[in-house]
């Protein structure tokens, strides 16, 4: 077999082949085909498409181009949900307990990363004690006994994806349907998803920017995951503004413990009743989805999930005392209002900007070096339809330095007042 017919093949809008898709990918691993053919190829992919079956073939393949992790000796179904990005996302925290509430296997490998915030681990250690340095035995003991349990991410996973999205960051194909469907789709099922949940993001603070991209995205996936045997769901939601009013470390973990009681932000709670009820059913403990979200809504009343948190953050070393007191998670020493320069409604509140200004106070990674402050963030009282006074707060910042002026620039360059305005539509649709 030889790269260059592959190359030409895919060119001219055939289909490849089970076995050329799987030479490229190997060879590619092991630097027997070179950057500048691989580039080319993805450059025939990005304007050629690829057929469902190339698709699957292509996500397996690079699952296949690394180790697996096995989650065979923990009992029921792992169902994982993954999000394509947004700012202030904090459903994972909602989602593990709530779900694990219900019995559903929550064995949760998550990494660090940068972005603007942390990542979920980042954000659990903002709790006093809590640690995911444990072994793997004590991980899959953990997830039997009480159904959730999370983990540093570790080993070798999809070292095919690390290499292809490189290239495809630096010869402008990243932004190609079936190489971004089955990027994040390899990644999934190395780590040993039975079943997947996606949230596709749409919005300014996505990589999708419409939502009709959104859903083509999110259908890519789904059909990829059902064709290789994992059963998938997707919702699309709308990530224009940040979710939620939380956009910080600490500050996330009082709001997941708010919308554990009940008393979270509407969005944010929406959206994680959206994707539990996906979790929920996939993980057959409901017949429909009303009925898994009926158990969701149940175990939020009834106060079980807030309990599983708790049992969660102490199983993990943690001070769960934190539940019944947030003003014992990490407090920045500075509280500054923003307040609005105008009256009217808000109209635009750009929501990677946003989390920009987040990270330039200090809560999340521009690199693997960066320190993070947990404690600091932005919480928003105002959020896209709402009216608002002029002088009256917009957001308030938690700082740990007195002068914060380069974030205040940031946010008043990306927030918007006009006279009308509406709230967006926060779920797109569901595939
Ligand atoms: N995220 C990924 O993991 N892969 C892509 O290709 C794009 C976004
Ligand atoms: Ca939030």
């Amino acid at each position: 077999m030889r790269m260059v017919d592959i190359i030409e093949k895919k060119r001219d809008g055939k289909e490849l082949a089970t076995e050329e898709i799987r030479f490229v990918i190997d060879g590619y691993t092991n630097g027997q085909i070179p950057d500048y053919q691989v580039s080319a190829l993805a450059m025939a992919i990005f304007f050629r498409d690829m057929t469902a079956r190339e698709r699957a073939d292509l996500t397996m393949a690079m699952v296949e181009s690394g180790e697996t992790i096995d989650l065979s000796a923990i009992e029921g179904i792992k169902v994982d949900k993954h999000s394509t990005g947004g700012v202030g996302d904090t459903t994972t925290l909602v989602l593990a307990p709530l779900v694990a509430a219900l019995d559903i296997p929550v064995a949760k490998m998550s990494g660090r990363g940068l972005g603007h915030t942390g990542g979920t681990i980042d954000k659990l250690e903002s709790i006093a004690g809590f640690h995911v340095e444990i072994t793997k035995d004590e991980f899959v003991k953990l997830v039997n006994e009480h159904k959730i349990a999370v983990i540093g991410q570790s080993g070798n996973l999809t070292p095919a994806d690390k290499k292809l999205y490189a290239l495809r960051d630096v010869t402008a194909t990243v932004n190609s349907i079936p190489l971004i469907a089955s990027s994040i789709m390899s990644k999934k099922i190395a780590a040993g998803a039975d079943a997947i949940v996606l949230d596709v993001k749409t919005g300014a603070g996505a990589f999708m920017k419409t939502a009709e991209e959104a859903v083509e995205l999110a259908k890519a996936m789904v059909s990829i995951g059902n064709n290789v045997g994992r059963k998938t769901m997707a919702v699309i939601s709308d990530m224009s503004q940040p979710l939620g009013f939380a956009i910080g470390n600490s500050l996330e973990v009082q709001e997941a413990i708010d919308t554990l009681k009940g008393q979270g932000p509407q969005d944010l709670e929406e959206l994680c009743l959206a994707l539990g009820r996906q979790m929920v059913y996939l993980a057959q403990k409901a017949d429909s989805l009303e009925e898994a979200e009926e158990k969701l809504k149940e175990a939020i009343r009834s106060g079980r999930a807030l309990e599983k948190f708790k049992e969660f953050i102490a199983n993990q070393g943690g001070d769960p005392s934190v539940v019944d007191h947030p003003e014992r998670l990490p407090q920045a020493a500075y509280r500054i209002e923003v307040p609005a320069r105008q009256g009217g409604v808000v109209a635009e509140m750009v929501a990677d900007e946003i989390g920009t200004a987040a990270m330039l106070l200090g809560a999340g990674r521009a690199t693997k070096e960066s320190e993070i402050d947990l404690a600091v963030g932005i919480m928003l009282n105002k959020k896209i339809g709402d009216s608002v006074q002029v002088g009256e707060s917009l957001m308030t910042i938690h700082a740990n330095r007195e002068n914060v002026d380069e974030v205040l620039e940031k946010i008043y360059a990306n927030v918007r007042i006009a006279e009308h305005a509406e709230a967006p539509v926060l779920l797109h649709g569901v595939v």
